[in-house]
């Protein structure tokens, strides 16, 4: 992908300017005026120079239908400038004013037992209402054209967190709009969705309807097509109030906060209509291991935008109110959760929200400032973050090269969840972390790659779960094993078609030649592990097992390297490697215990000579994770125990100054930012 349009240039020039964003969305219209220059003096002192004004100011700047009120926030944009504090200016239509819903119902969503959402909270629209969309755009219009030139906006943000569902009326006229675009006719929809099934034939286009609740399961390519729909539709928006931006003679950057490994909006078909990705992450200070979850979202977010620098858009400071047990984190804690961002690509840093709300849902959800004020050790923490990441400034526009990549795509992650499947217990993500894991702890670099993108600069290519494969994903990751790329595929890839319709003939239909394996069966394990065995296992490896789903294969050449001890699967291969032009694939045929994942991965990395962020270790220390971005190495410890890491000589800290000779201590939660010293 290209990085010289002139948008992301945008971005990298404020960046250049400026060094690493650092802020958080600002809500001044919460406060009375007298708070602003508070907040304002507040900014400077944290080191803040970029905060996202407007998210949800819908009703303050149209108190009734058609009135404009922008003299709060001609103030509020003329404070943040006097003190140089940039301003990533928002469209307020993630939250329309109360009479907007009263006046037009259509413009509420329905959800899919048929009942409609009322104002009172927030996203309170339908993205399928042609009234909603002409009152968002005419106020994104007018504060374009406002702003657009205002010295103070330097980004601009549209909407919030696009997600929203609506089964409603709207949303199945507009349904069955993009219906017949994509089939042409209503016999191609018929074929497509195998309505033969269950005497689900439609004679027109007008009798389809949203998935909504029905008596059992729903046509998985009906619901498979309606996701497909929502994230068209939501992309739809942005681009009309995007475009309203741009017509106003906008010239910033453009983007929207998307939320990590979100289910209802593909992200891949987004990812080029942003100038710069942006992301929310909420990562559970409760998970021990929450840092590599977190990590691979952040690697997809670097992907979603071929490798240019992203923003974190939002985050905690410390306790959430949304989950159930909302742990609070430290300010070190915090510090580590920016600094991670940044080491895995970030050139922005920012937090929901900058001052503690004292009305609201959200009251009790951390801010960078507390209610409490100023003289607390959350607000210390911040302003030191703000100093850390002036310090970074070496990395400020750097990449993260990887060698390899894992394929993840929406509709294969939408698909293989419709239920009516051989187990409900295989969650994708979560399989796809647990692979992830297995390199993270080796400090390797990963891309995330679409189905069918090239995987030229790629020596290892994982595919977890590709349940949706088509032909040109199928001979792309053929021809990367062909020139000599290590390919390890999962158990339930390489089963559908774009439609959801399973393939017909031994699996993995279109890369049976390629991986040396096909089954005939895929088979649910029963809850206890079932044992693996077979020679190319020692027992000091640990405990090889499956679970989940396995499936009832055969070789066809491949090399079998564990077995079923048990079971109806007895003495049948789980796990082979194939030897194939001058790369190897692995097959995984069942989800395997972490000791399995951790040698073949180990293995397939070690053959295929990709190295981690610290060559002189093949495994990390628990919990430390290692990135090299650029010109600086960065080790984070997630761990409670100080760690020792060998590194080359003359490096020193860019975040203590201090210099590292050939070993380098990391205490517990603590960063290290090391990067080649002048003088060495
Ligand atoms: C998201 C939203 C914010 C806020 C936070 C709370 O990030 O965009 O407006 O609700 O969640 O965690």
């Amino acid at each position: 992908m290209s990085t010289e349009t002139s948008a992301t240039g945008a971005f990298g020039a404020l960046t250049a300017e400026r060094g690493i964003c650092f802020g958080g969305d600002y809500n001044p219209e919460q406060w009375d005026p007298s708070v602003w220059r508070e907040d304002v003096e507040l900014m400077r002192q944290a080191g803040v120079n970029l905060v996202t004004v407007g998210v949800f100011s819908w009703a303050r700047i149209e108190p009734a239908p058609g009135v404009r009120d922008f003299a709060w926030l001609d103030e509020v944009l003329g404070l943040l400038h006097e003190a140089g504090i940039a301003v990533d200016l928002a469209t307020p239509t993630a939250s329309p004013p109360p009479w907007l819903g009263i006046r037009h119902p259509e413009t509420l969503p329905v959800d899919r037992d048929g009942v409609r959402l009322v104002p009172g909270s927030r996203n309170q629209f339908t993205p399928a209402s042609r009234i909603y969309r002409e009152h968002a755009l005419a106020i994104t219009r007018d504060i374009a054209e406002r702003y657009a030139a205002h010295p103070a906006v330097r980004m601009w943000h549209i909407g919030n967190e696009f997600g929203q569902l609506d089964f409603g009326d709207e949303a199945a006229r507009e349904f069955r709009r993009w219906l017949m675009e994509q089939y042409g006719s209503i016999d191609a929809l018929n074929t497509a969705w195998g309505t033969a099934f269950w005497s689900q034939h439609y004679a027109d286009f007008d009798e389809i309807l949203p998935p909504r609740r029905a008596p059992y399961l729903i046509n998985p390519t009906q619901a498979l097509d309606f996701r497909r729909f929502i994230s068209d539709l939501l992309r739809d928006c942005y681009r009309e109030l995007r475009d309203a931006v741009r017509e106003a003679g906008a010239t910033q950057p453009v983007t929207t906060n998307f939320m990590g490994f979100f289910a209802h909006v593909d992200y891949w078909s987004w990812a080029d209509d942003l100038d710069l990705i942006a992301d929310d992450q909420y990562p559970d200070p409760a998970d021990p291991r929450a840092a590599v979850g977190i990590a691979l979202v952040q690697d997809l977010m670097r992907s979603l935008g071929g490798g240019r620098p992203w923003m974190l858009m939002e985050q905690a400071t410390s306790a959430l109110m949304w989950r159930e047990h909302n742990l609070p984190k430290t300010p070190q804690r915090a510090r580590r959760d920016s600094l991670q961002a940044v080491a895995r690509g970030a050139d922005g840093v920012a937090y929901f929200q900058w001052r503690a709300s004292s009305a609201g849902a959200e009251r009790f959800h951390a801010a960078m400032l507390p209610h409490a004020g100023a003289d607390t050790d959350l607000f210390r923490g911040v302003c030191r973050q703000g100093q850390d990441l002036r310090l970074l400034r070496p990395v400020v526009g750097a990449t993260v090269d990887a060698e390899a990549a894992i394929v993840f795509d929406w509709s294969s992650w939408w698909a293989s969840e419709e239920p009516g499947r051989p187990t409900e217990r295989l969650d994708m993500i979560e399989q796809i972390t647990r692979w992830y894991d297995q390199l993270w702890r080796r400090g390797i670099a990963v891309d995330l790659v679409e189905p069918g993108a090239d995987l030229d600069g790629y020596r290892l290519v994982l595919a977890p779960q590709l349940y949706i494969t088509e032909p040109d994903a199928a001979a792309a990751l053929e021809r990367a094993v062909e020139r000599g790329a290590h390919l390890v595929v999962g158990p339930f890839s390489g089963v559908a078609d774009r439609n959801a319709h399973v393939l017909v003939g031994r699996s993995p239909v279109l890369l049976r030649d390629v991986m040396g394996v096909s089954g005939e069966e895929w088979c649910a394990l029963p809850d206890e592990n079932v044992e693996l065995v077979g020679d190319w296992w020692a027992p000091a490896d640990g405990a090889a097992e499956a679970s989940i789903l396995g499936e009832r294969l055969r070789t066809d050449g491949a090399d079998v390297l564990l077995t079923y001890a048990d079971g109806d699967l007895a003495g049948l291969p789980a796990v082979a490697r194939n030897t194939r032009g001058d790369g190897v694939a692995w097959h995984v045929g069942a989800v395997v215990s972490d000791a399995v994942l951790s040698k073949i991965l180990g293995e397939a990395a070690a053959a295929s000579g990709v190295r981690g962020a610290v060559p002189e270790l093949e495994t990390l220390p628990d919990l430390l994770e290692a990135v090299q971005r650029g010109p600086v190495l960065f080790l984070l410890n997630h761990g409670v125990e100080e760690q020792r890491i060998p590194v080359r000589p003359g490096l020193v800290d860019l975040l203590t100054s201090e210099t590292a000779d050939r070993v380098v201590t990391v205490p517990p939660g603590d960063v290290r930012a090391l990067i080649e010293r002048a003088d060495s």
